[in-house]
């Protein structure tokens, strides 16, 4: 008799992030917003997913974070969720669904987790946003921060250069992480600041500090999948690795289909019932 075993697949936690940090081996995260590439993503060996609001960019093509609603994330979410079998799922909470108040903050978590089956979420802020991951945090939901340059609040800053040059901004967002370490964030993700504030940020906090234009000094990495694969195409920042040129294959393969379409040659004898 033969017994079929099923490959089980170890879950990312929390814990075995925090892990990888105590024993200096980098987290790799990535940005997926549906099914096919979530899928493709995880067996890859992705550490963690991230449903980022920027989804409101590459997904919708809207110029900003701001529009995505927390219906939209969770749709997204949940398409995620369903494909993966070993990362750890973190969703963004969406702008105007946390700042309001902390017990709104409490029901946008709970609508993630309860509808898509997602593993953490994230929210951008300092000591503005500490009583909303007080009140996530109390209710079971493992949270992420989000600091430097935050996306949601562009029309503050004005611009998506790098943040945290000045001494006071710096000082801040020092102070910011480790109050959200206080609070209880299992991680946090810093968006382009000098390298040399990062780096000193990952050594002074106790959990994994998640760099995007932040430097190598970091305990991981994250990148949005469709930058860092070249589908996006007008996005070129100077921290922007970019792994493949898929807009050049996908364009390739669609201007040869089309060529075939019209040449009469798609679908030949064998393609046909
Ligand atoms: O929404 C997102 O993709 C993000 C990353 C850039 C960290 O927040």
């Amino acid at each position: 008799m033969s017994v079929h075993k099923k490959q089980e697949v170890k879950r990312i936690t929390t814990h075995q992030l925090q892990e990888m940090k105590n024993r200096g081996e980098k987290i790799a995260m990535l940005t997926a917003y549906d099914f096919s590439m979530a899928k493709i993503v995880d067996a890859a060996g992705i550490d963690v997913i991230l449903v980022g609001d920027s989804a409101s960019n590459v997904m919708a093509g809207n110029e900003t974070t701001l529009p995505i609603t927390l219906d939209q994330m969770i749709y997204h979410a949940t398409s995620v969720v369903r494909a993966v079998k070993r990362a750890l799922v973190v969703v963004d909470i969406p702008f105007g669904y946390y700042q309001g108040s902390s017990g709104e903050a409490l029901r946008s978590s709970i609508r993630i987790m309860k509808e898509s089956g997602a593993h953490a979420v994230k929210m951008e802020g300092g000591s503005e946003v500490k009583d909303s991951v007080l009140r996530i945090l109390s209710a079971g939901v493992p949270v992420m921060g989000h600091l430097g340059l935050t996306p949601q609040s562009i029309y503050k800053f004005g611009t998506y250069t790098v943040r945290a040059r000045e001494k006071e901004e710096a000082d801040k967002l020092l102070e910011d992480a480790k109050l959200l370490e206080q609070c209880g964030c299992f991680g946090l993700v810093l968006e382009k600041i000098p390298a040399s504030l990062a780096g000193k940020v990952a050594k002074e906090l106790k959990i994994p500090v998640i760099g995007i234009g932040a430097g190598p000094e970091v305990d991981g990495q994250v990148l949005v999948m469709q930058d860092m694969l070249g589908i996006t195409q007008e996005f070129k920042p100077r921290f922007l690795r970019r792994y493949a040129d898929l807009n050049g294959v996908i364009t390739g393969a669609i201007n040869k289909y089309v060529e075939d379409v019209k040449a009469k040659s798609f679908p030949n004898e064998e393609e046909k019932y």
